[in-house]
């Protein structure tokens, strides 16, 4: 495969050479396995304000006391916004009050030309009644472009969002177990000082724990990130709250708040608990699993994945990536185990398919692996990356196995998060920024190179 489907610009030139530089810095052998001596700050509290959902004059978000007859229906909008399609995004919203599930949006500041009408539902849990939960889908956008959008027509707060790019390079932002405490803040503040196109989180958001209200201080804490930047996710085992008798409906606040486009790209799952979609104009494939739904051979989650990966097209797809929430490799002592069955149900459809990199959240810490198949290293194997280190309130998780596993190239207990940018056909650069105090530190990268353009691995695939 060429080096780069740009690489007829002079600005190749120059990234191929850093390229192959980087190159020798590529994906680590296991030999060198590093665990890091990193020692972290102390741990920091919960954040109270945020989790108390009544005092409206405490929420982060600016509060509507306007004239609207309409009383103040927009006190809580927590808006965040996910991709549907190529070309369309989904914008999600809460208001107290009936509110009309309208967005207004254009290119210009204070000025919407377009309007789409949406949908309203709401969810009771208990005694917990939610809001309006608003969802419009918008578009069509052209790409690499600034929005400004405002909800249920309410003219006191304009938003604004960039929509990613149709080509490489692509930017992710991928980081898990969020929670929302001092340390979620600092992860978020060095996620917001990063320019990025996407944000993709395995799981585990809010850590309601079953109090619905903090699903909503949630929704305000992270609405300055997730109204400006597309977030996808998958869920982990905070999404469930069951309770015996009274809740038996796993995920419902998840489902209702935080809607992905399972209905929408070349595979409906029809289930919002696994999906998938493309960006980059098909470039780069992104796989979202459920942890916590059905995944054993024949069950539907299976069976989709299998026309998933099935229908790709590596020809055009350079790279493939998976999120789950429990890691099918992991070297820490936490939740050790855990991902088992499902990687002995669906590692052989991912290797196969050749995936580049499968990102899992649940162990509070960060971890890599050197590219692996059935417990060995493997060069056509994906890139096993544990980042489930947001920043919750259960803290970290510092006891690892000793000695290192071989296939463990680097892994530290450290709040932070990821970034892959995928530069081009051929490589994409990972790297994780640990939460160093209040610095973003980069403490570990890699060079990832897509296995659709190695010919070895290429030449084998779904050959199984
Ligand atoms: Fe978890």
């Amino acid at each position: 495969m060429a080096m780069g489907r740009r690489s007829g610009s002079s600005s190749s030139m120059a990234l191929a050479l850093l390229v192959l530089a980087a190159s020798a810095l590529s994906l680590l052998p296991a030999s060198v396995a590093v665990t890091s001596p990193y020692v972290r700050p102390a741990p920091r509290a919960a954040l109270s304000l945020l989790q108390d959902d009544d005092d409206d004059d405490q929420t982060p978000q600016q509060e509507y006391r306007g004239n609207l007859t309409t009383d103040n229906y927009v006190r809580k909008f927590q808006v965040h916004i996910s991709m549907v399609g190529p070309d369309k995004m989904r914008v999600t919203w809460i208001t107290d009050d009936d509110a009309p599930a309208i967005v207004d949006y254009g290119t210009t500041s204070g000025q919407y030309p377009f309007s789409v009408t949406g949908s309203t539902t709401t969810y009771s849990y208990v005694l917990y009644h939610s809001g309006k939960i608003h969802d419009a889908v918008i578009g069509p956008l052209q790409p690499s472009t600034t929005y400004f959008y405002r909800c249920s027509s309410n003219p006191s707060r304009e938003f604004s969002f960039r929509t990613p790019p149709a080509t490489l390079p692509f930017k992710f932002v991928i980081v898990g177990d969020f929670g929302q405490t001092g340390w979620t803040e600092s992860t978020l503040k060095h996620i917001a000082a990063a320019d990025y196109d996407m944000l993709l989180l395995p799981g585990d958001l809010s850590y309601a724990d079953f109090i619905q209200t903090r699903w909503d201080s949630y929704g305000r804490l992270v609405e300055p990130l997730a109204s400006a930047r597309p977030w996808m996710m998958t869920e982990g085992n905070h999404e469930i709250e069951k309770l015996p008798l009274i809740e038996r409906t796993p995920f419902k606040a998840y489902n209702a708040r935080w809607r992905m486009p399972y209905d929408a790209g070349a595979t409906p799952s029809g289930d919002n608990l696994y999906y998938s979609f493309d960006v980059a104009g098909g470039a780069v494939h992104v796989i979202m699993l459920g942890s916590y739904t059905d995944y054993g051979t024949g069950s539907a989650q299976y069976r989709w994945l299998q026309r998933d990966l099935a229908a790709i097209d590596r020809g055009r797809t350079a790279f493939v990536v998976a999120l789950v929430h429990a890691p099918w490799y992991n070297s820490n002592d936490a939740h050790q185990g855990e991902g088992d069955a499902m990687r002995g149900a669906m590692e052989d459809l991912l290797y196969g398919a050749r995936v580049d990199a499968v990102f899992a959240g649940h162990v509070h810490a960060y971890e890599r692996f050197a590219r692996v198949y059935g417990g060995k290293e493997d060069p056509c194997g994906p890139v096993y990356v544990t980042i489930g280190d947001g920043g919750n309130r259960e803290g970290l998780a510092g006891k690892y196995i000793d000695p290192q596993p071989a296939i463990s190239a680097f892994r530290e207990a450290s709040f932070g998060h990821g970034r892959l940018e995928v530069v081009n056909a051929t490589h994409a650069l990972w790297t994780w920024h640990r939460n160093d105090d209040d610095e973003p530190v980069v403490a570990d990268q890699v060079w990832i190179t897509s296995l659709a353009s190695s010919p070895a691995c290429n030449k084998n695939k779904n050959k199984m």
